[in-house]
């Protein structure tokens, strides 16, 4: 585990409490295996159902999976899940959940970029959900194991925050520049657990995807749905629709989402 990453695991172990708490606010968690849409942005389960097809007895792996929505809502579509995070008490809140929900997920604790103990060619589906790559010190590394993972044909489907709305500073009605676009860092944090976190371009996960040797099938640049991504909510939602309006909200004239799908090349 690269030093970086270490810490990283350090923050998400102390933060899996306050992140709980967090959810159950929300309480997605409850019903994302019975109504799979508001577990994805960025119309990435649309591009999973083009692509995959029906995803019962699919094999699928989430990789960085937090929250686990998007676990919860592939294993309610009847996919064989596997759910990994390098936050142990991340997968535990998951699993706990997975447990009262009936869903029968295996959970696997690692870090992303060194899934060793998962066999090659084991997967029909690969995913990772919003703001995993921040964490990823070398998204190449990743997808390294993303393409040895996937099973010939299999996909890769990645929805995040889009990194054109990286730079800048967090408000809404005004648009100042906090850093430039190509400052990816890494940017520690102010808080009493430290991170290391990234800012990666477009440019440096699509060059690290097409280094992994997965192929481009779809890219998606998409405005938030709801103004809720601008009152800093990621499930609750929005009170403020003006928000969406770009005259009003410069930013909203930036895409939010970017939602990549890559195929391993058929045998
Ligand atoms: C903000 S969450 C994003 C994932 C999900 N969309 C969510 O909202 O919960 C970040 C998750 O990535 C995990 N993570 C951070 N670094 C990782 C790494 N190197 N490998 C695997 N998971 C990682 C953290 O433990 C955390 O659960």
């Amino acid at each position: 585990m690269t030093g970086s990453h270490e810490k990283n695991r350090r923050y998400w172990d102390a933060s899996a409490p306050g992140w709980e708490r967090l959810r159950d606010r929300d309480g997605l968690w409850q019903t994302c295996h019975e109504n799979p849409e508001p577990a994805f942005e960025g119309r990435a389960l649309e591009t999973i159902r083009s692509l995959v097809g029906g995803l019962a007895g699919k094999d699928v792996c989430v990789i960085g999976s937090g929250d686990n929505y998007a676990a919860f809502a592939l294993a309610g579509l009847g996919a064989k899940v596997t759910s990994t995070d390098i936050s142990r008490g991340q997968l535990a809140v998951a699993e706990s959940r997975a447990s009262l929900l009936g869903l029968d997920i295996d959970f696997v604790r690692s870090d992303a970029a060194h899934l060793d103990s998962l066999p090659d060619q084991s997967f029909d589906l690969i995913c990772s959900t919003n703001g995993f790559f921040t964490w990823i010190a070398e998204p190449a590394l990743v997808l390294a194991e993303v393409h040895r993972l996937l099973r010939p044909g299999g996909f890769y489907v990645f929805y995040d925050v889009h990194p054109f709305q990286r730079p800048w500073q967090d408000q809404v009605g005004e648009t100042r520049m906090d850093k430039p676009y190509w400052d990816t860092g890494p940017h520690g944090s102010k808080g009493d657990i430290p991170t290391v976190e990234f800012e990666w371009t477009v440019a440096d996960l699509l060059n690290a995807l097409a280094e992994s040797g997965l192929r481009l099938k779809t890219i998606i640049e998409s405005p938030a749905k709801d103004s809720r991504f601008w009152e800093g909510h990621s499930y609750e939602p929005g009170s403020h629709p003006e928000l969406l309006d770009w005259k009003v909200n410069p930013r909203a004239g930036l895409p939010v989402w970017l939602t990549v799908a890559a195929q391993k090349a058929e045998a």
